[in-house]
């Protein structure tokens, strides 16, 4: 599956938002990640769906909105209507994950399963092969600019195992903590879809910052692929 590159908004200029977007689209960016926080899932409050829709003429990308909120199922059809092209949901903040899920798919979605860093990869058993896309994340959520916690490689090698085991394409993103330094590890272990923040909206130059996080995946994917064939 080729690499995708996903800028998250969280680290952009808000009061340039559209600006923001169609520059990292110009950039070379794969899709827009979309950070819905609620101050009450996780200790930080950003935008719902009035922005999402806002920000949509903005950029032809497919828009990924990862939404860490609780309770999730009331705020889904708002965000499928805004324009989202995949919706992401916690298991840890959804007690009927199957029927959030189902609640994502009618709305004619793609749908994603997000699982926090202590969470196991255990929890995704009963609902991995209908979903389109595994976020593990990489930070505990909430907030830009924190470091790669480096034991989720670990899961990553072990959801990879069980996304290959289906024999479907359900993407491998991660998210949290992703720059040059990082993603070639990721990428080796078995990632394949990345979120990244301040490593692009922190440089000066988007498509330089995107660039090199495309190199660094190719870089760990191919060595991954060089320790299979050992
Ligand atoms: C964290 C968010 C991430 C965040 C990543 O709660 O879900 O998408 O914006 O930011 P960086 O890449 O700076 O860690
Ligand atoms: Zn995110």
């Amino acid at each position: 599956m080729m690499p995708v590159i996903a800028p998250s908004i969280l680290s952009a200029d808000f009061a340039r938002l559209g600006a923001e977007i169609a520059a990292v689209e110009a950039a070379g960016a794969d899709w827009i990640h979309f950070d819905v926080m609620d101050n009450h899932f996780v200790p930080n409050l950003t935008f719902g769906p009035m922005v999402l829709k806002a920000v949509r003429p903005h950029t032809a990308l497919p828009i990924d909105v990862h939404l860490m909120v609780q309770p999730v199922d009331a705020l889904i059809e708002g965000f499928a209507a805004a324009g989202a092209d995949l919706i992401s949901v916690h298991v840890e903040a959804c007690p009927h994950l199957d029927r959030s899920l189902q609640l994502i798919r009618a709305n004619g979605k793609q749908t994603g399963v997000v699982l926090n860093p202590s969470t196991p990869a255990a929890a995704l058993d009963c609902v991995l092969p209908g979903v389109d896309l595994v976020l593990l994340m990489t930070v505990n959520p909430g907030f830009a600019g924190q470091s790669f916690i480096r034991p989720v490689l670990e899961k990553i090698k072990t959801v990879r195992r069980m996304i290959d085991a289906t024999g479907k394409p359900i993407r491998l993103q991660i998210d949290g903590g992703v720059t040059p330094a990082t993603i070639g590890e990721a990428a080796a272990a078995g990632a394949d879809t990345f979120v990244a923040g301040s490593a692009i909206f922190g440089a000066k130059d988007y498509g330089e910052a995107i660039a090199a996080l495309r190199r660094g995946a190719a870089l760990g994917a191919g060595a991954g692929d060089l320790r299979v064939a050992v």
